[in-house]
């Protein structure tokens, strides 16, 4: 039995410890935002915030999460400016690798509100787009920036 705490609501879920977050959040907990791409830690589609920090949730036991505050796509308010952003700028395509690239952004104008376009673009590389929509989700973040 693991205790989290998730978009401000506690949740005791009868899982073994080593179970990677992204199992608990979607097929436990019906948080299904947050998506499966490569399992490894490589993609970002699954990333999370673990206390504010950027997290791949395929990859990170729930065992290390007990008592620590965890943020979902779901966790971020849909008139939030990177959301708003988001749909103003129309940036997804498939849209299967956004929730993860939107709490990336949402993270690092938390962390960094005038964030340069060298770190927006360093930062954001760290998650991968099939769809190339790299050049909108420049811009999204720099129009949440206003
Ligand atoms: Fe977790 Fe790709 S699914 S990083």
């Amino acid at each position: 039995m693991v205790e989290l705490y998730i978009n401000g609501k506690a949740y005791r879920v009868n899982v073994e410890e080593e179970t990677p977050l992204l199992w608990v959040i979607r097929e436990h907990l019906g948080l299904t935002g947050t998506k499966f791409g490569c399992g490894k830690g490589i993609c970002g589609a699954c990333t999370v915030l673990v206390e504010d920090s950027p997290t791949r949730s395929c990859i990170t036991p729930v065992k290390s999460l007990q008592k620590k505050r965890i943020t979902t796509i779901e966790g971020i308010p849909s008139n939030h400016p990177v959301k708003v952003a988001w749909r103003e700028l129309q940036v997804p395509q498939c849209g299967y690798c956004q929730p993860g690239q939107i709490v990336e952004a949402y993270a690092l104008l938390k962390r960094n509100p005038k964030a340069s376009k060298e770190e927006i673009v360093s930062v954001m590389s760290s998650h991968l787009c099939r769809c190339g929509t790299y050049g909108r989700i420049l811009k999204a973040v720099q129009r949440a920036q206003k």
